[in-house]
C-alpha cells in the first residue's frame, strides 16, 4: 500500500474527525449509534495509525472538538458532591464509629439510593430557572429541555406561612425511569424490530441530554427529590429540608426513616434489600445521613463527597440456574447473538428465562456447555448476564457448537477481521429483511417516500418481497395490492411511482443503500466519485479501491465479503440490470416550495408511512421549519395516529391540520422528483 503524505493524512484525519464528532454526537446526544462499536473503533483505531506515523498531526486536534465538551455548561451556586461508597457491613459500621468520636451522639435518616441520573434544579425568586447535570461538580449541562418534560416538577414554589420565599434554592434529587415503564419502553423497541435499551439508568441519562422534547416525553422520565444544595432560609435537620421539599410539592421518598443506632440501621438496611423490587424507582443501595444540618457543617466534606453521609450498596443478585439450551438470533445487521434458554428462576424481582451471551467467544472463554448450571447476575440491566460456570454441578452435559450457517436463511456466516461477531451476509435474509428495506427506503438511501417500517412489514408478509431488488417488480402486482386494506389507488400508485424515481438516485445512494457493514454515506460519496457502476465497485482491485478516500482495509474488506455471498450477488446483478440511470452527482441544495417555504410545521402522533425524523428531513429540505411546539407562528399541525395535546391547542388556534395523507400528496407536489 502506498504510503500517504502528511498533507494526504492531514486530509485524512480531518474526514476521520468529523466522522467520530458526527457518531459522537449519535450517541452522546441521542443515545444512538448508526455503526458498530467495531466500526467505531475501526475509525479511531485509524486516527491512532496516523498520529503514530505522523506525530506532529497530533497537535493539531481541537481542544474541545470534542461534542461532549461542546455542551453549555453553567456553574452550580454549591458544588455537587459525590457520596462515598461501600460494599461492606464492617466500613459501615466503622462510619458511625468515626461519627461518634468526631460528634458525639446523633440521629441518622435513612434513605433509598435512587439509581438514576443526578440533576440539580434551580430556583430564582420562586420560579424554576434551570436544570443541569452533575457535570464535573462545579458546572453542569443545561438540561433544561429535557427536564421540562417531567410534569410533577414544581415551576413554582409556594410561599408557605411558616418561612419566606427563598431568593435562591437549587434542589437535588435524581432522574429516573420506573420499572414499569423502562420494561414497556423496550417493547416498543422489540416491536418496531430495534435493539433494546440495556438499563434504565443509562437510558435515564441519555435520555435527559436531548434537545427534542417530543422525544424526551416517550422516555417518560420521572423525579425524585433527596436534598438541596444553595439555599436562602434555615432548615435545620434532612427531616425538615424532606418536609420543605414536600410542601413545596416535589416528589420524596414515601416514608423517612429516622434511627439513633446504627444497629437497627443495619437491620432496616438488610429488611429493605428485599423489598426495594417493589418500588417505583430503580435503587442500587441505600444512604444514611447525619439529620442534624449543623452537625453535617459541622463534619464538612472531602474534596469528592461529605463526611455527613455514606452509601451502602447492594451487592448485585446473583442465582443459580441450569443452561437448558442455546439459540441464535439474527440482528437487523446479520449480527448472530446466542441467546442462553435457562430453567426459569426469580431474579431481582422478575423471572429469568434467557439470558444473552453477546457472542460465540463469551460461550468458549465462560467454557459452557448445554447442560451446566450457571451463576446468573443482574445488576440493573434488563438482560441478566451470565457470570460463570459452577462446576462441582456438572454432570451430563453436551457442547455447543460454533454455527456455520445463518439459523434463518442458512447462508454461511462471515467473521470480519477483528471483529468477534459472526454475521449474515446475505441481502436475502428474512431476519433482516424488514430492516435492510427501512434502510433502503430512507431519505439517506434510496428516498422512497411513503414506503415506511409497516408498508414494508405488510409486503413482506405477502410474499411480495424476498429481497430488495423485488421492490422494482411491486408494478407487476399493482391490481391485487389495490383491493388490500389500508392501501387503494391513491397510496399505492405515488408509492410505486416513487420506486421508479428512486432508480435514477445517484450511486452513491445506492451504495449506501445496500447496508454493506462498514460502509456508511460518506465513504458511499467517495466510492462514487471513484467507480461508475455497482459492478465496477465490486469488482475492483484492492489497490484501486484503497486509493479511495475513507476506504481503509476494513472497508475493504467489508466490501469483499459482501459481493463474495452468492445472493448478494444476484441480487446487485439484478439492481444493475433496472438500468440504474444515476444521476453523477447530487445535489444536497434544499428545494424552495410555496406550501412548505418559511412555514412552520408540528407533528403530533404516530405517522404510519414515515418516521418522524423522515417527516422532518422533507419537510426541510423544501424551505420549512418543523417546530416541537404549537404556537401562534405555527402554519400547520400535521396529524398521525394517537395525537397528543396539541392538537386540541393547534384547533382552539385555528391552525391548519394536516393528515399523513396530505402531507404526502403535499410532498409530492412540491418536489415530484424527489
Ligand atoms: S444525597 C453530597 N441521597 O447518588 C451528595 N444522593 O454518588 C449528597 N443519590 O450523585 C447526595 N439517591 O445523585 C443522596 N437518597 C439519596 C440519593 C442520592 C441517589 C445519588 C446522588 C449522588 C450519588 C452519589
Amino acid at each position: 500500500m502506498p504510503q500517504p503524505s502528511i498533507n494526504q493524512a492531514r486530509k485524512r484525519l480531518q474526514i476521520l474527525r468529523q466522522q467520530i464528532a458526527h457518531y459522537d454526537q449519535l450517541y452522546y446526544q441521542e443515545s444512538r449509534s448508526e455503526i458498530s462499536d467495531f466500526e467505531y473503533d475501526c475509525l479511531q483505531a485509524e486516527v491512532q495509525a496516523i498520529y503514530q506515523q505522523f506525530p506532529t498531526l497530533k497537535q493539531s486536534a481541537t481542544p474541545g472538538s470534542d461534542l461532549r465538551n461542546g455542551v453549555a455548561t453553567l456553574p452550580h451556586l454549591v458544588p455537587m458532591l459525590s457520596l462515598a461508597n461501600t460494599y461492606s457491613k464492617e466500613a459501615f459500621f466503622a462510619f458511625d464509629q468515626g461519627l461518634s468520636q468526631q460528634i458525639g451522639p446523633h440521629t441518622y435518616v435513612l434513605e433509598p439510593k435512587v439509581d438514576g441520573m443526578a440533576i440539580n434544579l434551580i430556583y430564582e425568586n420562586g420560579h424554576w430557572v434551570r436544570a443541569l447535570t452533575r457535570g464535573n461538580g462545579k458546572a453542569g449541562e443545561d438540561v433544561t429541555v429535557a427536564i421540562q418534560s417531567i410534569a410533577s416538577i414544581p415551576h413554582q414554589l409556594i410561599a408557605l406561612p411558616s418561612s419566606v420565599l427563598p431568593s435562591k434554592v437549587e434542589v437535588r434529587g435524581e432522574v429516573y425511569i420506573s420499572h414499569a415503564d423502562f420494561a414497556a419502553l423496550n417493547e416498543a423497541q422489540e416491536q418496531q424490530g430495534l435493539e433494546p435499551f440495556s438499563n434504565a439508568r443509562n437510558l435515564a441519562s441519555g435520555s435527559v441530554k436531548l434537545q427534542d422534547l417530543e422525544m424526551v416525553k416517550q422516555r417518560k422520565l420521572q423525579f425524585i427529590a433527596h436534598g438541596i444544595g444553595y439555599f436562602d432560609g434555615t432548615l435545620a435537620t434532612q427531616t425538615s429540608v424532606r418536609q420543605w421539599l414536600a410542601l413545596q410539592h416535589f416528589p420524596v421518598f414515601s416514608e423517612l426513616i429516622q434511627t439513633h443506632s446504627i444497629e437497627e440501621a443495619w437491620q432496616l438496611i438488610e429488611h429493605f434489600s428485599q423489598q426495594r423490587f417493589t418500588l417505583p424507582y430503580p435503587t442500587d443501595g441505600m444512604v444514611i445521613k447525619i439529620d442534624d444540618r449543623q452537625q453535617q457543617m459541622q463534619l464538612g466534606a472531602t474534596a469528592k463527597s461529605p463526611r455527613w453521609a455514606i452509601a451502602y450498596k447492594f451487592a448485585p443478585e446473583t442465582v443459580e440456574t441450569q443452561l437448558l439450551d442455546v439459540s441464535f438470533q439474527v440482528g437487523r445487521t446479520g449480527v448472530i447473538t446466542p441467546v442462553a434458554h435457562l430453567k426459569p428462576v426469580e431474579l431481582a424481582g422478575s423471572r429469568i428465562t434467557r439470558a444473552t451471551l453477546h457472542n460465540f467467544d463469551e460461550i468458549e472463554r465462560l467454557g459452557l456447555c448445554i447442560g451446566d448450571w450457571v451463576v446468573l447476575e443482574k445488576a440493573g440491566e434488563v438482560i441478566p448476564a451470565i457470570l460463570r460456570v459452577v462446576p462441582e454441578r456438572r454432570t451430563q452435559v453436551t457442547p455447543i457448537q460454533r454455527p456455520s450457517h445463518c439459523p434463518v436463511c442458512q447462508a454461511s456466516l462471515i467473521q470480519l477481521n477483528g471483529e468477534v461477531a459472526l454475521r449474515c451476509p446475505s441481502l436475502t435474509c428474512p431476519a433482516q429483511l424488514s430492516l435492510r428495506l427501512t434502510h433502503f427506503a430512507s431519505k439517506e438511501a434510496l428516498d422512497i417516500l411513503g414506503l415506511g417500517p409497516q408498508t414494508i412489514q405488510w409486503l413482506i408478509q405477502q410474499n411480495y418481497i424476498q429481497t430488495v431488488a423485488d421492490l422494482f417488480n411491486l408494478q407487476s402486482i399493482r391490481n391485487q395490492w389495490i383491493q388490500a386494506e389500508g392501501f387503494g389507488a391513491a397510496t399505492v400508485d405515488p408509492l410505486l411511482n416513487a420506486i421508479e424515481q428512486a432508480k435514477s438516485r445517484p450511486l452513491s445512494r445506492w451504495i449506501h443503500a445496500l447496508s454493506i457493514p462498514n460502509i456508511g454515506m460518506e465513504a458511499a460519496k467517495h466510492l462514487a466519485e471513484h467507480f461508475s457502476s455497482l459492478t465496477e465497485l465490486f469488482n475492483a482491485p484492492e489497490e484501486a479501491l484503497l486509493r479511495v478516500p475513507l476506504i481503509g482495509p476494513c472497508s475493504v474488506q467489508s466490501i469483499q465479503r459482501f459481493y463474495q455471498n452468492p445472493t448478494n450477488q444476484a441480487v446487485v446483478q439484478r439492481l444493475e440490470a433496472l438500468r440504474i440511470t444515476p444521476k453523477v452527482s447530487e445535489s444536497s441544495s434544499v428545494v424552495h416550495a410555496p406550501e412548505f417555504q418559511d412555514k412552520v410545521f408540528v407533528l403530533t402522533g404516530t405517522l404510519s408511512t414515515l418516521t418522524r425524523a423522515q417527516a422532518q428531513a422533507h419537510i426541510e429540505q423544501l424551505g420549512g421549519i418543523v417546530a416541537d411546539r404549537v404556537t401562534q407562528q405555527t402554519t400547520t399541525l400535521v396529524v398521525g395516529d394517537h395525537p397528543g395535546s396539541k392538537l386540541q391547542k393547534a384547533q382552539a388556534l385555528g391552525i391548519a391540520i394536516w393528515n399523513e395523507e396530505q402531507l404526502l400528496t403535499a410532498l409530492r407536489h412540491a418536489n415530484p422528483n424527489g
